[in-house]
């Protein structure tokens, strides 16, 4: 299968999901599981949440985080521009947070609520590199507006 007949599936699955809860963070958590476990190259993928000072981890599936990342890294950036970043090389983008040495790729993509407020980022790495492409920030866009 292809990543746009994965996503079809992983929208189709979350879609499913969304009628036992109207709660966000179990929504996150829901979402998070779907995706990792359907993407080979997702190595890490979760939510930071979009605070005063800091950006704070929400859910998320992959090994343990930093828990609070303050406005630094590929999150910072996107929370500060407010749209998404694609990161080919990580190593290549500078103030990147590694919190898993494996990490080559990343790609972060601003999470806002109904009323268009920016409520958190959402971030997935990968253990190779150059492993997100439009395909992947279109449906991610598109799956992260379905949690509100
Ligand atoms: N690499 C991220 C930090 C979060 S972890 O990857 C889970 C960044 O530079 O913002």
């Amino acid at each position: 299968m292809d990543k746009k007949e994965l996503y079809e599936q992983a929208i189709n699955e979350f879609k499913a999901s969304l009628d036992e809860t109207g709660e966000l963070i179990p929504r996150m958590a829901t979402l998070v599981a779907i995706l990792k476990d359907k993407f080979s190259y997702y190595l890490w993928c979760g939510f930071y949440f979009v605070e005063d000072k800091d950006l704070v981890v929400g859910p998320y599936q992959g090994l343990k985080a930093c828990p609070i990342i303050g406005y630094g890294g590929v999150c910072g950036a996107a929370a500060k521009k407010k749209g998404k970043i694609i990161v080919p090389d990580v190593h290549k983008f500078p103030g990147h947070i590694v919190c898993d040495a494996r990490s080559k790729s990343e790609m972060v993509i601003p999470v806002f609520d109904k009323e268009k407020r920016l409520v958190a980022v959402f971030d997935i790495d990968s253990d190779k590199k150059d492993s997100f492409d439009n395909t992947d920030s279109k449906y991610v866009e598109q799956i992260v507006k379905l949690l509100f």
